[in-house]
């Protein structure tokens, strides 16, 4: 055999895939993997279907079909009060996903410095180290998860690069609040050091808050690359169609990227999404829609010996178990999937280290009745 040095040794398969494949190998009520057990809007699907049958199937414009990305740009400027030129300013993505390995790939040389928080989305510390990038991660602790931005501070020197930031925050549905951004604006100004904002979840945000997109902030605005997705709004994580928008400089290199890795995104859906953003409830009920589900399901887990954690933003609620049991999250997610028929997501395995704090991750984005028959699993437990 040839021998082969693996760029990513450390990398196995991702515990999103471990979840999912054991909660359907044991018939558990899969709330691992974050995805909705509800089909996506009917008249979205109908678009779609129209925009096939008239000829939309060859290839779209390398940086996404124009009305699409100036419906996008109408919707930032109306959201955020934040001008994108969709020619120069925006680019379709095959989802979040690639927007973030695109916009990595695009900026980040050998041995510059990229500052991630921890529990943290697995794309990004991989995309970091395929670069030859350093990855500095800074631990955020339960119950609040707040970014302790004095620590950023002193981690901040002339090989920082980039800061990556998620809000809504996946696993612990944490947001960004006013302060957080005046820290950050504090700390990179008149520094060259670039923001990926993953903002996936932005219409995922509870209880009246306000997303704080860079977008909405000069200072960071000119220095970010806002990413975002279709497939969490519309109930449609298979398509995988996002966005990346970012100014002209920077979108630029994303584009030299973006074009030899996927060229262009399947064309009918962004056609189809294109048409179904002329309606802005599409978006604008999302708050509601999902806040109904979190305060359904944390109605019902209240009544189990788990302990809630809040939840601002996404679709994600945790729960600590520490007066259940005093083993590893790991093996309890297990036992959880196994044993009681629900699958979950231990939060250690988005710490580099395996931190462990007991948290446990379920996603709501479900049926009442997935909900209702998880909640009647975990009374027992
Ligand atoms: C925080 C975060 N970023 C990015 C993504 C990826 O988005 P997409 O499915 O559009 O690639 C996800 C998906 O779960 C996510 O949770």
């Amino acid at each position: 055999m040839t021998a082969l040095q693996s760029k990513l040794p450390q990398t196995g398969t991702t515990i999103f895939t471990v979840m999912s494949a054991l909660a359907q190998q044991v018939g558990a009520i899969n709330l691992s993997q974050g995805f909705p057990d509800f089909n996506t809007s009917p008249q979205l699907i109908k678009l779609v279907n129209t925009a096939m049958r008239k000829g939309h199937n060859q290839y779209a414009p390398m940086a996404g079909v124009p009305i699409l990305r100036e419906r996008i740009a109408a919707k930032t400027e109306k959201l955020y009060d934040a001008a994108y030129d969709p020619d120069s300013e925006i680019t379709i993505t095959a989802g979040g996903t690639q927007a973030i390995f695109t916009a990595i790939t695009a900026v980040v040389h050998p041995n510059d410095e990229v500052i991630i928080f921890e529990p943290a989305f697995d794309c990004y510390a991989p995309a970091i180290k395929l670069m030859g990038g350093i990855v500095k991660s800074l631990e955020l602790e339960p119950p609040d998860y707040q970014i302790p931005w004095d620590m950023v501070k002193r981690l901040i020197n002339n090989k920082t690069r980039m800061i990556i930031l998620n809000s809504p925050h996946n696993p612990t549905a944490t947001i960004l609040h006013k302060q957080d951004i005046d820290e950050l604006s504090a700390i990179v100004k008149n520094q060259d050091i670039l923001i990926l904002s993953d903002e996936v979840y932005e219409h995922l945000i509870y209880d009246g808050e306000t997303h704080h997109s860079m977008a909405r902030y000069p200072e960071l605005k000119q220095r970010s690359f806002v990413v975002a997705s279709f497939g969490k709004p519309f109930h449609a994580t298979g398509w995988k169609v996002g966005y990346c928008m970012a100014p002209a400089h920077l979108m630029n290199e994303f584009r030299k990227v973006h074009q030899f890795l996927v060229f262009s995104v399947n064309a009918p859906v962004q056609y189809a999404i294109a048409e179904y953003l002329k309606d802005e409830n599409t978006y604008l009920s999302l708050p509601g829609f999902f806040q109904e589900k979190r305060d359904y399901f944390r109605k019902g887990l209240e009544q189990t010996r788990f302990k809630l954690l809040s939840c601002s933003g996404s679709y994600f609620q945790s729960v600590t178990y520490d007066d259940i049991a005093d083993e590893k999250d790991s093996d309890f997610a297990l036992r959880l999937t196994k044993d009681f028929g629900v699958a979950v997501i231990p939060i250690s395995a988005f710490y580099t280290k395996g931190t462990d704090y007991h948290v446990l991750r379920f996603c709501f984005a479900k049926r009442q009745e997935t909900l209702d028959k998880a909640v009647e699993r975990l009374l027992r437990v």
